[in-house]
């Protein structure tokens, strides 16, 4: 053969390998990154008393910091007791939340502040709120530690948080919603999760904060869907991702149906006329129906329980800065506050039920009897921790600042 020939051909074989490799390269492995790094914890990053075992997960982004500020962290200085171990999540190529992160790490709480690259955002067409979310899958990424428990950037705590509220006989208490749907996103939501698991779904669990979930139960999830689905978890992502979904319902389904004895499960049905007599109106065509609840759930797992916190953008949607007062204040009052704040309490009743313990997202529980019971057990628990002088001064701190809101004011649009 043709000296020259053979050499074309061998130099055009080699240009084809050297593309295709090229073309691999850049669009298998370099055009996305989904790549998570961490910043080393700062000096004063401290260990947790109440829940030793568990990171507090937030992923925001560096609009949300008027929350975070405003709402979110007054709320933790005057109710959550001690250290908190907590990580925050921001989006690793914008450099807004880069600089932002090395911000926070330096104020209380001290969070621990990962970035996160952003993927391929075909996962999550394009929708930030929907990048959220499938973060909220990978939570190995973040912490070592056994559990993490999800909160938002504007969940504003309103009670004493006590061990008893989170964790009972050493499992996470998981506080389900189940009823009609609250609208239409709700209502579609369900369905979708029922399409993800070729089942129905059981709750809602955007019902509660913070929801606690074991990490390695979330890896499972992955899994198990991906082996239903013949797909991997970002491709299922990707298939529902730019409809409504709620990542705590997929995952309370999932712990429902597979790890059911490693968590207490609770189920709060949403009021239909003030009793529990729902039989069935509205409810989701991706839902199990009302017989369901009442032929697996013992009476016991129907007690309302008190929450920690309300998600504040969809708690206070009218009379925003009346709202929050008012939850703040009874919290406060509740929590020390009938002691050492005594006039801003004058207008509390002691024997009243607290709505910020039985309110979620404008449901309200407090028609349930066994409520004040709930409430009593509660508080007999934070009542053993308001002893000491530098709680005492907390509250009294707080209760100044809610009289004219001064933390939030500035900072949140209320
Ligand atoms: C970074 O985040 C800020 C605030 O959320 C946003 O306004 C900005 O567009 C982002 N920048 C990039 C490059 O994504
Ligand atoms: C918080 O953690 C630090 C360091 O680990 C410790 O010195 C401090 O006593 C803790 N604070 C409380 C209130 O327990
Ligand atoms: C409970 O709901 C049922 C059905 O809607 C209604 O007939 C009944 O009066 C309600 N009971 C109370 C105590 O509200
Ligand atoms: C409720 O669902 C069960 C199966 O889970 C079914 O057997 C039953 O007929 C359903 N009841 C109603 C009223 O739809
Ligand atoms: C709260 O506002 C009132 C007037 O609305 C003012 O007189 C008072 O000094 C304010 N208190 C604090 C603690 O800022």
């Amino acid at each position: 053969m043709n000296r020259n020939l053979t050499l074309s051909i061998l130099l055009v074989l080699l240009v084809v390998i050297i593309s295709v490799l090229a073309y691999h390269r850049y669009f298998m492995m370099t055009t996305y990154d989904d790549s998570s790094d961490c910043l080393p914890p700062s000096a004063v990053n401290l260990a947790q008393e109440l829940l030793p075992e568990v990171d507090i997960f937030l992923r925001m982004y560096s609009s949300g910091v008027n929350y975070y500020d405003g709402l979110l962290i007054p709320s933790l200085k005057y109710f959550w007791p001690g250290n908190l171990s907590i990580v925050v999540v921001l989006d690793g190529e914008n450099q807004t939340d880069r600089k932002l992160g090395e911000v926070l790490r330096k104020q209380y709480p001290f969070p621990r502040v990962c970035f996160q690259g952003p993927a391929n955002p075909k996962i999550y067409h394009g929708l930030g709120h929907q990048r959220m979310q499938r973060d909220f899958f990978y939570p190995e990424r973040f912490t070592s530690k056994k559990y993490v428990g999800f909160i938002d950037t504007d969940t504003v705590f309103v009670t004493r948080v006590t061990r008893q509220l989170l964790f009972e006989e050493e499992k996470p208490v998981v506080i389900g919603v189940y009823g009609p749907a609250a609208d239409p996103f709700w209502s579609e939501s369900s369905e979708i999760t029922a399409k993800i698991y070729k089942t129905k779904e059981v709750m809602k669990c955007m019902s509660y904060f913070p929801v606690i979930i074991k990490v390695e139960h979330i890896i499972l999830l992955r899994e198990y869907l991906e082996a239903i689905h013949a797909k991997s978890f970002d491709d299922i992502f990707k298939m529902y991702a730019y409809l409504p979904i709620s990542q705590f319902s997929w995952m309370c389904q999932y712990i429902w149906m597979f790890h059911r004895e490693e968590y207490k499960f609770y189920f709060n049905q949403r009021p239909t006329k003030g009793n529990l007599t729902w039989r069935g109106e509205n409810n989701s065509p991706g839902r199990v129906n009302h017989t369901y609840y009442n032929n697996v759930l013992t009476p016991e797992q129907r007690t309302p329980k008190p929450r920690t916190s309300i998600h504040y953008r969809y708690t206070a949607q009218w009379k925003k800065v009346e709202t929050l007062r008012r939850f703040l204040q009874i919290g406060l009052c509740f929590s020390g506050g009938f002691d050492v704040c005594v006039e801003f309490c004058s207008n509390v009743e002691k024997n009243s039920l607290q709505e910020g313990l039985f309110h979620f997202e404008g449901s309200d529980w407090r028609w349930d009897d066994r409520c004040l019971e709930e409430q009593r057990r509660h508080y007999a628990v934070v009542k053993t921790m308001y002893t000491d002088k530098t709680t005492q001064a907390i509250v009294r701190a707080g209760c100044q600042e809610v009289v004219n809101l001064t933390f939030a004011i500035k900072k949140v649009d209320l």
